[in-house]
């Protein structure tokens, strides 16, 4: 299972997020997974360099649509890629929402990453409004079509990331149910399907107020490869007990 821990800006202590580290780094449970961790742009570099050997993998939070130029403020999957960095999340509901970011730039950053080797994450995810409206799927489908039209112009046929991450559930402690899971990743299976021209590899992650109790009843899901956890990844005992959880 693929776990990523979202830090966003919460881990604000370049001293903390090294113990976090050194932590996971030790832990032999972790071994049997994937786990990437997503620590501000500043914290990336020293962690990636902070011990000779790890199995944890540094990924970035966000990254530029455009690949160079006078973009202040922003970074370029180009300079991730050269410091190390393997995966990167886009199109976070927190992007969307409070930074204005639209399924164009998301696409457009989609197609940033894959031209530096970068993993995509994909975040997606209706409101709660969209949600009791019966508007999954209308909302998805606007979310990852131009995703799935940027991906279908290259020769890209490695690995996509999809987080379904229903707004509703971000930090607020609700969560759905397995079955409505269940129902929503099929659905972004068959989506995707229809939509790749290229042989792609799709992995599908839930996040949304994930700790060890909402996770332990979700793993059964046989098309779930992960979770995208934000709160309970701040404290590596809370993250340990998702990624140990049964
Ligand atoms: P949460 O955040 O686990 O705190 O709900 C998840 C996310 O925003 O990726």
């Amino acid at each position: 299972m693929i776990y990523i821990a979202n830090w966003k800006m919460n881990m604000v202590s370049l001293k903390k997020a090294l113990s976090f580290y050194d932590e996971a780094i030790k832990e032999d449970t972790f071994h049997d997974h994937t786990i990437v961790i997503c620590p501000s742009f500043p914290h990336m570099y020293p962690m990636l360099h902070h011990t000779e050997t790890s199995t944890i993998f540094i990924g970035a939070q966000d990254c530029s649509e455009h690949e160079t130029g006078a973009f202040t403020g922003q970074v370029s999957a180009r300079t991730l890629a050269e410091i190390g960095i393997t995966s990167c999340i886009v199109g976070h509901s927190e992007r969307r929402s409070y930074f204005h970011e639209t399924d164009e730039q998301v696409a457009l950053k989609v197609k940033q990453l894959i031209a530096a080797s970068i993993t995509p994450i994909v975040c997606i995810g209706e409101t709660e409004k969209e949600f009791t409206d019966k508007k999954t799927a209308a909302v998805l489908e606007t979310q990852l079509e131009q995703v799935m039209r940027v991906i279908g112009q290259t020769n890209y046929t490695k690995h996509l990331l999809i987080a379904y991450e229903p707004v509703w559930a971000i930090g607020t402690g609700k969560v759905p149910d397995a079955t409505y899971i269940t129902e929503i990743f099929q659905w972004i299976l068959d989506y995707t399907k229809k939509k790749n021209t290229n042989p792609l590899t799709i992995s599908l992650l839930y996040g949304g107020s994930v700790d060890a109790q909402m996770a332990k009843q979700i793993k059964h899901i046989s098309t779930l490869s992960g979770f995208l956890i934000g709160g309970a990844s701040l404290d590596f005992q809370k993250f340990k007990n998702i990624v140990v959880s049964e």
